[in-house]
Order: structure tokens, then C-alpha cells, then sequence
């Protein structure tokens, strides 16, 4: 292990490299990153660093993000095979119909989403920022793709507004059911239970807490409360026991667990920052269709 830490840090050096993770990915990558957060945070992170190379410890839409915010450098994706199903789950041809139907629609995307559709969105936005940047909007329609459940529930917290919804979901984050919520309710009464907008809205009713990622790691750390339940992906409990180890994590389901972030290895880490490859690459075209709802984001979400 120490071994391929050096090795590691020994390419960044030669390659002028930072390592950006997300905290689905495996502890011991999650470990040697310089930089761990939510989307929000990784996608803001990757236009503030110096470094030319950007190898990012995360799913393809992540590292796609970070190559259209940043045209300039290289940025490599150590597992290109690590794709979120939910990124392609919308199609351009119903966006146009949408945008034919009511012409004053915003299309917001969430930024798990494939660059090709991207570059049909006027907004992007996270788990982090999507209330913010959907109440920002002057459209009163919203046509809200991939996710279905982070648009329920932002529209159900926007009630001025007219949503229009996609099927698009994370395979992951709808395997937690209300009854497993219920049943580690029954066995453990008075956990505090943290919810990933991505959850089924069924979950959300009986969430204490419901936000991103690192949301759920701040509320933690910030709570006076012992005991959590975790209804999200389990890479977060990395980050939620460093910070607060006297606290207890359960867990609600047994599939809390995305295989396409867990594809990312230290040594794939190393045999890319060795080959400088795979690398994100994309046109010049696609990447300003796409970097606009990109840059929308990041104003809208000062
Ligand atoms: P956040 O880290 O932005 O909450 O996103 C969760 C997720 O599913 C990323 O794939
Ligand atoms: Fe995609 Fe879900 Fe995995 Fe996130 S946890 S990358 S949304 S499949």
C-alpha cells in the first residue's frame, strides 16, 4: 500500500497531477486524493486548481465535467468503463419535443448526465444546488432530466414552479425502500436518518436530513445525535467516521453500493498517470454547447 502511495505521489509530481475523488469511490483512493467531495465541490475545485492534469477518481459524467470546464488541461479517467447508468437516461428527441410544448421551459440538467446531453440543458445543477438554481430561474416550466426523484423532490419544495418529469433514476439510490427505513427504525429507534435526494420520495417522508453527499457528512458532524442511518451510497461512511469517530453509521439497505465507482483502483490510478491515459476528450463544438449550462451553474450557485 505504501508502495503505490509513493508511486503515486512520485507521478503527480512528474506529471504536475492532482487526484480529485468523490466519496463513493474506494476508501484507500478516497485516502490518497488531494481533493474529496460532492459533485458540487469537484466540479468548482477542478476550475481553481493549477495542476495541468486532472486525474479524476470518479464516474465518466465527472470527469467530462471537469475536461469542459477546462479545456486546457489533460484530464484522465483512470476506469473510462466507470459510466453511471442514470447519466444516458433522457433523450434529446423528447427535449425538443418538451421545448415545442411549453416555450418557455428551462431545461435543467442534473449533472449526472452524459456531456451529449449537456448540451441540451440551459442550467446544470447538483444535489447541492438544485433548489437554489431552480428557484433562481425566472421559467415558471421546468423539464428536469435524468433524475426523477432529485426533481420530485425539488418541485416539491418549489411549489411555484411547473415541473415536468423524466424516468430517469439511480439504481442505487431506489434499491433503499421505506421498509428498510422502517424496519432500522423498529430495531434501532431514534437514529437520525440522512437521505440522498436520489431516494425514492417514499424515503424522504421519514428522512430527519436530506441533501448531497457532503451535506449528509456536515449534518452529521454538526448533529448532537449518536446514531445515523445512511440512505446513500456507503463510500460516504469513509469521510463520516474520520470526522466523527465516536459516532455510530448504519447502513438501510444491502445494495448501497455504485459498482462503477468502486471500478476505481489505486493501480489504475498509477498505470494512468504512468501512460497519461485514458484522457477525456471531446470537440471543441460539443464542449461550449455543453460548458454553458455548466458555467450557468457555477454563477447561479455563488
Ligand atoms: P453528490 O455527491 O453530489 O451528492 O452526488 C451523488 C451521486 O450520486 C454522484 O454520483
Ligand atoms: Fe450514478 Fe447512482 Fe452510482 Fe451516483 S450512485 S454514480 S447516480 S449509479
Amino acid at each position: 500500500m505504501s508502495e503505490k502511495r509513493e508511486r503515486i505521489a512520485e507521478l503527480k509530481k512528474e506529471r504536475d497531477a492532482v487526484i480529485l475523488a468523490h466519496y463513493y469511490v474506494p476508501d484507500e483512493v478516497q485516502e490518497i486524493a488531494d481533493y474529496v467531495g460532492d459533485s458540487f465541490y469537484l466540479s468548482r475545485i477542478a476550475t481553481q486548481i493549477p495542476q495541468r492534469t486532472i486525474c479524476f477518481a470518479g464516474v465518466k459524467f465527472m470527469g467530462e465535467s471537469a475536461k469542459i470546464l477546462n479545456p486546457g488541461k489533460t484530464v484522465l479517467l483512470p476506469e473510462p468503463m466507470a459510466d453511471c447508468p442514470m447519466a444516458h437516461m433522457a433523450d434529446p428527441d423528447k427535449i425538443r419535443e418538451i421545448r415545442n410544448t411549453y416555450r418557455d421551459v428551462a431545461v435543467v440538467c442534473y449533472i449526472n448526465s452524459t456531456a451529449e446531453l449537456k448540451q441540451h440543458a440551459d442550467v446544470c445543477v447538483t444535489s447541492s444546488n438544485a433548489l437554489k438554481i431552480v428557484s433562481a430561474l425566472p421559467n415558471k416550466n421546468i423539464y428536469f432530466i435524468p433524475d426523477e426523484n432529485l426533481g420530485r423532490y425539488v418541485a416539491s419544495q418549489l411549489p411555484d414552479k411547473h415541473f415536468i418529469f423524466n424516468d430517469g433514476f439511480c439504481h442505487v439510490h431506489t434499491s433503499i425502500t421505506r421498509e428498510n427505513v422502517k424496519a432500522a427504525l423498529a430495531a434501532r429507534p431514534g437514529l437520525k436518518v440522512l437521505v440522498h435526494p436520489e431516494c425514492k420520495s417514499g424515503v424522504l417522508e421519514l428522512a430527519d436530513y436530506i441533501g448531497s453527499t457532503s451535506g449528509i457528512i456536515d449534518y452529521a458532524t454538526a448533529s448532537d445525535a449518536d446514531e445515523f442511518l445512511i440512505c446513500t451510497e456507503l463510500g460516504v461512511l469513509y469521510e463520516l467516521r474520520q470526522k466523527n469517530p465516536d459516532k455510530k453509521f448504519y447502513s438501510v439497505g444491502h445494495r448501497q453500493f455504485c459498482p462503477n465507482m468502486k471500478k476505481i483502483t489505486l493501480e489504475k490510478i498509477i498505470s494512468s498517470l504512468e501512460s497519461m491515459s485514458p484522457t477525456v476528450e471531446i470537440t471543441e463544438e460539443e464542449r461550449q454547447k455543453a460548458c454553458a449550462p455548466l458555467t450557468r451553474m457555477l454563477e447561479l450557485a455563488r
